[in-house]
């Protein structure tokens, strides 16, 4: 299927591995330029110069961190005019105990979770709905729809940024700008195969019981690759999909037990 994408340029965050990677790839093979987002300078070199070499389309990068304001500020210096956004990457670290947590560790949160997607929402919004095109996606998390208090430090800012993009969403659909959200269950990336090392040597097990363990959370009984959540993504950024708005998607094995 022809996403009818070609030519379009992209902003994606977290694009030097992972879900970010994989949508930029697939971004890639439609024929859409790309600047890439993350704050290692040589992974993004080395993950542009791949994409450019596959796809013959055109690949810049910012190095920047989305934690932060000037990191937020130098990615919209560098591309205010993306005709899709897709914000993605990272994810607070800290105890699992909500107790514990500071309020430095919720400003952070915050900032990362919620308020970098918010501002770079705002600031190429209006120019994608001047030019009659604009599709925005935030990947977020399974535990949007299924909180859990160890993780409520990225829940909490990922439950108000999903209330911000419907109701965002609701003043841009006449423009052909969407908003939508993605939710990924558990997916294979780097990110998830570093977890399971560590919750295997915490645990003293093996790497292969902690992931066939995690992997007995949904009922596919596995995690998905990178390219299958990407799909979901890219879809979402379609020419096609103008009219799927304000929407937050799942996309995890039928992990989530409900029906909406
Ligand atoms: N994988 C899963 O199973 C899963 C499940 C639920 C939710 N998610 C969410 O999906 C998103 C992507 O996850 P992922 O597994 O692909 O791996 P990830 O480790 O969250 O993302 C990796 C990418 O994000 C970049 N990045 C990380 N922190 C950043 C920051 N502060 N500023 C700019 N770039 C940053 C990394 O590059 P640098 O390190 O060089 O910055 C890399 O390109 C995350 O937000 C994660 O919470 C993932």
């Amino acid at each position: 299927m022809d996403l009818g994408l070609k030519g379009r340029k992209a902003l994606v965050c977290g694009a030097s591995e992972g879900i970010g990677f994989a949508s930029a790839s697939l971004l890639a093979a439609e024929g859409v330029n790309l600047v890439l987002v993350g704050r290692t300078e040589e992974k993004l070199a080395k993950a542009a110069a791949a994409l450019k070499d596959l796809h013959k389309v055109e690949v810049d990068y910012v190095p920047a961190d989305l934690g932060q304001q000037e990191g937020r500020k130098a990615v919209l210096f560098h591309c205010s005019d993306p005709d899709i956004l897709i914000h993605n990457g990272g994810w607070p670290r800290a105890e699992r105990d909500f107790r514990k947590w500071s309020n430095e560790d919720w400003l952070r949160a915050v900032d990362l979770m919620m308020l970098s997607p918010i501002e770079l929402i705002t600031g190429v919004i209006d120019g994608m709905a001047e030019r009659g095109f604009g599709r925005i996606v935030a990947v977020t998390s399974r535990f949007v729809k299924e909180p859990s208090a160890e993780l409520a430090l990225s829940t909490s800012p990922r439950l108000g940024l999903s209330g911000f993009i419907t109701g965002v969403a609701r003043k841009y659909a006449s423009r052909n700008v969407t908003l939508n959200s993605a939710l990924p269950g558990i997916i294979a990336t780097e990110t998830q195969f570093q977890h399971g090392r560590d919750l295997a040597t915490a645990a003293s097990k093996s790497f292969d019981e902690i992931w066939a363990e995690r992997s007995s959370t949904n009922s596919a009984n596995r995690f998905a690759t990178p390219e299958e959540f990407a799909s979901l993504c890219v879809f979402l950024c379609s020419a096609h999909s103008g009219f799927l708005t304000g929407q937050h998607i799942l996309s995890d094995g039928a992990g989530y037990p409900g029906v909406f």
